[in-house]
């Protein structure tokens, strides 16, 4: 059997490869626009694996898409493939809408037609019947907008209220999936997941450009007052967790994927520069004197957070990793990679960084 994915070669998905090769015997198609985000390095050992299949195509291309499918007629695609980041989605929010709206309204057509025929006499197998083909949309918790200190975290059934370019395209294209649920019965399921961190993780985004940053010498960048939460989820229990609703979950339910590790970014930091300080230390001063407080981000939500309750109790799964042991094991990753920051954080990046923290 065979899963075709969408933007595999990205931070989650990457990982989400390297943990399905790990724990399956199936194929997976990892179809990849190799945007900024996507980054074949991610990839290493997974290209090498006949089990692999990288294309570097648009999911948005329906030729491409449509070939996919009916070459490998996947039993299941999981659609990773997104613009990720919330101060780009500030700087030019159209490519936000363009992949995440269009590009899943596209892929979305695209399995639909394909699903639709897997019963035909055909195509029909004995081993792939419409009824047990799955969609899976990743998504995110910020389409459920800010909480209060003392809220109660997201579950399944709190109002969508996106407050950034990015959770608004990315609020847009669960209800695209949702619509596909009921007016064509496409047999789908959306997951919601907190903030992910572990190896490969873009270092644009706070965890990986703390260390990095922390590593260079430079001014660790904290917005406003650092005392936004965010509940922080190891990627490799992310992606065991998505395998869990692919194999358990019902048709038509959402998931809440949350790691139970509300922080505040100046923890995050602090615990960073506390770890570095032992693993790395310098000379007579401590990482944490690196930090600056910069200018907040505009519409930055306050704090996340997530009920996990309906995917712990109904199907099992639960976090295996605590911050604390999981950005050891982080850190620790990145420190033996310097060769995968130097070479991600090369061209493109650089210009990124003048645009945001000049
Ligand atoms: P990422 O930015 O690291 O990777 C995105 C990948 O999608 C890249 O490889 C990129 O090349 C690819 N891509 C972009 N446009 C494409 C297109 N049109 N066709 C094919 N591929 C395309 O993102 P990530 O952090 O790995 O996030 C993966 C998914 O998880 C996204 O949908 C994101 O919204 C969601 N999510 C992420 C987090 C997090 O903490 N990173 C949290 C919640 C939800
Ligand atoms: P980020 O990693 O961009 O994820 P998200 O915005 O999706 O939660 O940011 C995590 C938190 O860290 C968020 O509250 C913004 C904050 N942050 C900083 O304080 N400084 C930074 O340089 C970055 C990138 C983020």
């Amino acid at each position: 059997m065979t899963i075709l994915v969408t933007g595999c070669a990205g931070f989650i998905g990457s990982n989400f490869v390297h943990a399905w090769l790990e724990s399956t015997t199936e194929n997976i198609v990892n179809v990849d626009k190799l945007t900024y985000a996507g980054n074949l390095s991610n990839l290493e050992s997974a290209l090498n694996d006949p089990r692999h299949v990288f294309v570097h195509a648009d999911m948005a291309d329906r030729e491409v898409m449509d070939r996919l499918l009916s070459i490998h007629r996947p039993r299941a695609v999981i659609n990773f493939a997104a613009e990720s980041h919330v101060d780009r989605s500030i700087h030019a929010p159209i490519d936000f809408i363009q992949t995440n709206v269009l590009g899943t309204y596209h892929v979305l057509e695209a399995v639909r037609h394909y699903w639709l025929h897997l019963d035909d006499p055909e195509h029909a197998s004995a081993t792939l019947k419409k009824s047990d083909f799955r969609y899976i949309q990743i998504s995110t918790d910020e389409v459920f907008g800010t909480l209060d200190p003392d809220e109660p975290g997201f579950n399944e059934s709190h109002l969508f209220e996106p407050n950034s370019p990015y959770s608004a395209s990315k609020a847009s294209s669960d209800h695209l999936v949702r619509a596909w649920h009921h007016t064509y019965g496409l047999p789908v399921l959306t997951t919601h997941c907190s903030n992910n961190y572990g190896p490969y993780h873009f270092p644009e985004k706070l965890i990986p450009l703390v260390i990095h940053n922390a590593l260079s010498g430079k001014p660790l960048p904290i917005y406003g007052d650092g005392l936004q939460v965010r509940d922080w989820l190891y990627v490799k229990d992310h992606c065991l967790a998505i395998m869990r609703v692919l194999e358990k979950g019902q048709v038509g339910e959402t998931y809440n994927i949350g790691g139970c590790n509300e922080k505040t970014n100046l923890e995050v930091v602090k615990t960073i520069c506390q770890s570095l300080d032992q693993l790395r230390p310098l000379k007579d001063k401590s990482y944490s004197e690196q930090i600056t407080f910069v200018k907040d981000r505009p519409g930055h939500d306050r704090r996340y957070a997530i009920d996990a309750n309906k995917i712990i109790t109904q199907l099992g799964w639960r976090p295996l990793e605590s911050f604390e042991t999981g950005i050891q094991k982080t850190i620790e990753w990145y420190l033996a990679h310097p060769e995968w920051v130097s070479a991600i954080t090369s061209g493109s990046y650089r210009d990124w960084v003048h645009q945001q923290y000049a």
